[in-house]
């Protein structure tokens, strides 16, 4: 496992601009479930149901009490593998990550370049008026939350069916055409657009690195190296092996 880690270490203190995409999979052992692994998300609570603006729109009541529900998005801490990354950025290996996880635990890390592709869920958006307000701002006694003007407010998280936050959309690309070496990070990247960026900066002549337990589509086709770890694991020997080149 060192060896790999020491390889990867070597690929991103060489690396002109590295560029982080992670997904559900580094918050895992934060204790926030994934989507697609067994147990996960989409096995308690069917997409279609909870995760499409269709959905939302038919019975936002329903979709707000399984969020209200979700108390591990609102008591869980960043771990090893958020932290590392943080460390990362502060040290000038890691110019910012594209996220799909709206749990601000990147941030909650420390990291101050975080693309939002999937949006968040720190703040509301009345679906009537567009008024954003902090989450905390608004009372979910009764459900859905109104907003003054009659409309309901809908996190700002990004729902199956809405469009990626267009600054967020723009920025991913243009970091990933512009890396050279790209880290996937605890995602299936089955989830389109996001995981459009690792095809994307290895067209552009980036190397992959995947750190996930387990192979990907991505795994065999573009991907350079794969550590197949934990992220909470291997994110720490990296950067322990980065300090051991610098000293
Ligand atoms: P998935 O649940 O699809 O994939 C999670 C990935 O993390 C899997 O490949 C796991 O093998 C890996 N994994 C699990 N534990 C890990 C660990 N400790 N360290 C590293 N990797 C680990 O989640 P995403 O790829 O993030 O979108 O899903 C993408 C999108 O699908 C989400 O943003 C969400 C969902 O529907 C929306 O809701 C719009």
């Amino acid at each position: 496992m060192n060896a790999l880690a020491r390889r990867a270490a070597q690929a991103i203190r060489t690396a002109r601009k590295t560029v982080a995409l992670t997904g559900a999979g580094i918050s895992a052992e934060s204790g926030i479930p994934t989507f697609r692994d067994p147990g996960g998300l989409w096995d308690r609570y069917d997409p279609e149901e909870y995760a499409t603006i269709d959905a939302f729109r038919r019975n936002p009541a329903k979709v707000w009490q399984m969020m209200k529900d979700f108390t591990a998005l609102k008591t869980a801490r960043p771990n090893p593998g958020h932290v590392g990354l943080a460390q990362l950025e502060h040290m000038g290996l890691l110019h910012c990550i594209i996220t799909q996880n709206v749990d601000n635990l990147h941030q909650a890390a420390g990291s101050r370049h975080v693309i939002e592709f999937h949006g968040n869920m720190r703040q509301v958006i009345c679906q009537q008026c567009g008024q954003v307000l902090p989450m905390e701002e608004i009372s979910l006694d009764t459900l859905p939350p109104y907003c003054g003007c009659g409309g309901v407010f809908k996190p700002a998280g990004v729902f199956f069916g809405e469009p990626i936050p267009p600054q967020a959309l723009a920025r991913a690309y243009a970091e990933a055409r512009t890396c050279d070496l790209m880290l996937v990070i605890g995602t299936s990247a089955v989830v389109y657009p996001a995981a459009d960026m690792p095809w994307v900066a290895k067209e552009a002549g980036a190397r992959v690195i995947e750190i996930n337990p387990e192979r990907t589509d991505l795994t065999g086709q573009i991907t350079d190296l794969i550590i197949q770890e934990k992220a909470g694991v291997v994110i720490p020997q990296i950067l322990a092996e980065i300090k051991a080149m610098a000293s």
